[in-house]
């Protein structure tokens, strides 16, 4: 791994994942989650704040980038919240089927080297009944936005940890055996139009 991804890359994705639209997404989203949760790419914490902790018997947070870890520390020590850390990615949960009653996913599905696999992953751990929140940015529905948003993707991952702009993420969730309810979509005020189409909502295996 270069100083670039070890040192700055964290940082950068870090602040971009503070800022204020996204915060707004956040309280959108993650007060839903309860009971046992794995949150797949806890990043730096960002969603911490956010959760209802009456609400949440304890929380899963598996991030596979040291860097991430590192900067979750501070939010870390300030939650009331039960968190254990896993070290691992998406693609490997170490946790057993059956055992979580929400998954949160917030801006991760664009990074997941293998998305069907990760998604796939986070079926087998839910609990029947069980729900996925999501609030993530993806492939914009407008045809221009969308050309748009293929021609940067290269340079954009280089730069961005890996971060896809171009992703289908309704599709995704779909053709993994998800059924969303309540999806929501809009371009997010305040980010740039390749980067903001965000896409939220609950799913459940179908
Ligand atoms: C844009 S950040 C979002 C972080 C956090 N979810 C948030 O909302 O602030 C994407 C995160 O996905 C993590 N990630 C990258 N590859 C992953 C994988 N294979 N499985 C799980 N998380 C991964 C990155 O390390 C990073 O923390």
């Amino acid at each position: 791994m270069s100083f670039y991804q070890r040192h700055i890359e964290p940082g950068l994705v870090s602040f971009a994942c503070g800022l204020k639209p996204i915060a707004r997404q956040r309280a959108k989203i993650v007060p839903r989650a309860h009971g046992v949760v794995l949150e797949v790419g806890f990043g730096a914490g960002h969603n911490l704040p956010f959760y209802a902790p009456e609400r949440v018997e304890k929380l899963y947070a598996l991030e596979p980038s040291e860097g991430m870890r590192r900067r979750a520390r501070g939010r870390l020590a300030k939650t009331p919240l039960d968190v254990e850390i896993l070290d691992l990615p998406g693609e490997k949960i170490p946790l057993a089927g059956e055992s979580v009653d929400s998954v949160l996913i917030t801006y991760t599905l664009c990074t997941i080297p293998d998305v069907a696999k990760a998604l796939g992953e986070m079926r087998r751990v839910l609990k029947p009944g069980g729900e996925l929140f999501f609030c993530e940015h993806g492939r914009a529905p407008d045809p221009g936005v969308a050309r748009w948003q293929d021609r940067l993707n290269g340079v954009w991952g280089a730069v961005a940890g890996g971060c896809n702009l171009n992703r289908d993420v309704p599709g995704l969730l779909r053709e993994s055996g998800f059924a969303i309810s309540g999806l929501e979509e809009m371009y997010l005020p305040g980010t740039p139009k390749f980067a903001g189409y965000n896409y939220w909502g609950t799913a459940v295996a179908a």
